[in-house]
């Protein structure tokens, strides 16, 4: 029998996480099965461990259980211990191991799909919540100039620059009037409510990058904004969301998928 992977999340109909890793398996020769699971919202742990007691080897985890799933682990990576949040579960035994790979499939995103450094650049993250906590991480390993993130309340904020030192600043959106950024990226559950974070006019500097962790068939608010503000590239989270797979494919089966052809793939899919 095929060794059984899923992804937990609610809702969960729309993931293209079954799509992908379909692919990867398939370029990569591994005999394994990827299903969608729907947990009510009370009920994570239930699904989750019926999953494992029928045999299933690993989870990826969405919305809204990235928090459940890293109390539910038992041994945590230290990416996923910085962000307090597992996206990418493990069983092994007894065990289960808990990751989180979502910064390092937007790091890679940038460099391999994109072509954008992060090393010695001015990157300014939008938002406090889950989503920014998960790359702070990975982006600090890079090396920024600087990391600003921006939030609408700074007491969210303040604790995340606890927890990350002085490495990270962080202030509010006002406070960004009159200074300038290579990369901005929108970590803020704005786009989703197709909202625009208020951004200060001039943040983009000559040549930046806007990227969305958000991605669908319409450009986002933040995006349309950045494209008048004169950003120079802009892009979407759709390859962040095919690399934090293939990174949790490589936890559960030891091999690196290739991502260009998938991402190919899923863009064409959509026109
Ligand atoms: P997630 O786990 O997906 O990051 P979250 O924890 O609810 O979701 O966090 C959402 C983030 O988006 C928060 O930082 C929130 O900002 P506040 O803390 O200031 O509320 C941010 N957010 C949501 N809507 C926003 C908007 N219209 N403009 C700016 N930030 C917004």
């Amino acid at each position: 029998m095929p060794d059984q992977y899923g992804v937990i999340g609610n809702p969960v109909a729309h993931s293209k996480s079954p799509q992908i890793h379909a692919e990867f398996a398939r370029q990569t020769g591994q005999d394994l099965t990827y299903e969608r699971l729907f947990a009510p919202t009370d009920a994570f742990m239930e699904v989750a461990s019926a999953f494992r007691a029928r045999g299933g080897r690993g989870l990826n985890v969405t919305l809204p259980f990235k928090g459940e799933a890293f109390r539910f682990a038992s041994l945590l990576s230290e990416r996923a211990r910085a962000a307090q949040a597992v996206n990418t579960l493990k069983f092994e035994g007894n065990a289960i191991f808990g990751d989180n790979t979502d910064g390092a499939g937007l790091v890679n995103d940038l460099a391999r799909n994109l072509g954008c450094a992060v090393t010695k650049r001015r990157v300014l993250l939008l938002g406090a919540g889950g989503a920014a906590r998960g790359v702070i991480k990975p982006l600090l390993e890079q090396q920024p100039a600087r990391l600003v993130l921006a939030s609408r309340t700074l007491d969210q904020a303040q604790l995340l620059s606890r927890n990350f030192g002085d490495d990270l600043e962080t202030g509010t959106y006002s406070a960004l009037a009159g200074e300038q950024f290579d990369l901005v990226v929108n970590a803020t559950s704005a786009s989703l409510a197709g909202e625009l974070p208020p951004l200060p006019p001039g943040v983009f500097a000559p040549g930046a990058l806007a990227y969305d962790m958000m991605y669908g068939r319409d450009e986002t608010p933040f995006l349309a904004f950045a494209r008048g503000e004169g950003a120079a590239a802009l892009a979407d989270g759709l390859g962040m969301l095919v690399e934090q797979a293939a990174e949790s494919f490589f936890i559960w089966r030891g091999v690196r998928p290739d991502t260009a052809p998938v991402l190919t793939l899923l863009r064409q899919a959509r026109v």
